[in-house]
């Protein structure tokens, strides 16, 4: 099964905001991580707008070329959010609890004592054709639930993984390994994120099955930064003194 890598882009936006420039330029960055191979962009926009603002958002919607790429918005249902992406119209809408205050997202849906919340509103995305994701932990019966009130996919929030990993891996994999298989015997795609990183990914993907999609940022920027440098330190030094 081929797992589509969609990079998250928020980190891009908050380096940007932290000058008040289009630099590094978030468009741009979607573009080229595009041209190297990644399959999707994801974007969490919050709130405050503190890295991903409405306007990218849009600005994305129009530009992305959805045929090759998938776009995938991440956020909590507010009325304003869902206003949002049923106008721009992304590949996949992935709904998170966590408040607009949040740092960032640290659980899943309890789908059980959110059911109605969750069906009326997978309902009206779902009048709007879009795909829809909840962000679950591994409860079997609340992926049961997300099934039942109509969600596409679960996204796996892989904090907890990705904690345990180092401790051990194979205690860390089992409530994924079962979840997932439970999710194919139910009928709802699966997708992860949070924290997957070089050292804990392969693992992931090779005990979970059917998994369609990861979502990586963090890391993945992280990992930019320190393997670009050791090319970016003699760049300057060539300018200065050649
Ligand atoms: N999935 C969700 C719902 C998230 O909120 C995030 C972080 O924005 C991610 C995936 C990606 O996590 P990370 O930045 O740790 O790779």
């Amino acid at each position: 099964m081929h797992t589509k890598l969609s990079v998250n882009i928020n980190k891009i936006a908050l380096l940007r905001n932290s000058r008040g420039s289009n630099i590094p330029d978030v468009l741009q960055f979607a573009k080229d991580a595009i041209r190297y191979g990644a399959e999707g962009i994801t974007i969490h926009p919050r709130e405050d707008e503190r890295h991903i603002k409405r306007v990218d958002a849009f600005e994305l919607g129009a530009f992305l070329p959805t045929d090759v790429c998938e776009y995938n918005i991440e956020g909590y249902p507010s009325a304003e959010f869902i206003k949002m992406v049923c106008k721009i119209k992304p590949t996949q809408v992935t709904l998170v609890p966590d408040l607009p205050d949040a740092l960032t997202s640290s659980e899943g849906w309890d789908t059980i004592q959110q059911e109605h919340f969750l069906k009326d509103i997978l309902h009206e995305l779902k009048s709007h054709d879009l795909r829809v994701a909840l962000f679950m932990e591994t409860d079997f019966k609340k992926l049961e639930m997300a099934k039942q009130i109509g969600a596409d996919r679960i996204e796996f929030y892989t904090g907890q993984y990705a904690e345990d990993f180092a401790d051990n891996k194979e205690r860390a994999i089992k409530p994924f390994e079962s979840a997932a298989l439970f999710c194919s015997e139910i009928g709802i795609g699966v997708n992860a994120g949070h924290d997957l990183n070089l050292d804990n990914l392969k693992f992931f993907k090779q005990h979970v099955p059917n998994l369609l999609e990861v979502s990586i940022g963090h890391a993945l920027v992280r990992d930019c930064l320190y393997l670009g440098l050791e090319n970016v330190i003699p760049m300057y030094k060539r300018l200065l003194n050649d």
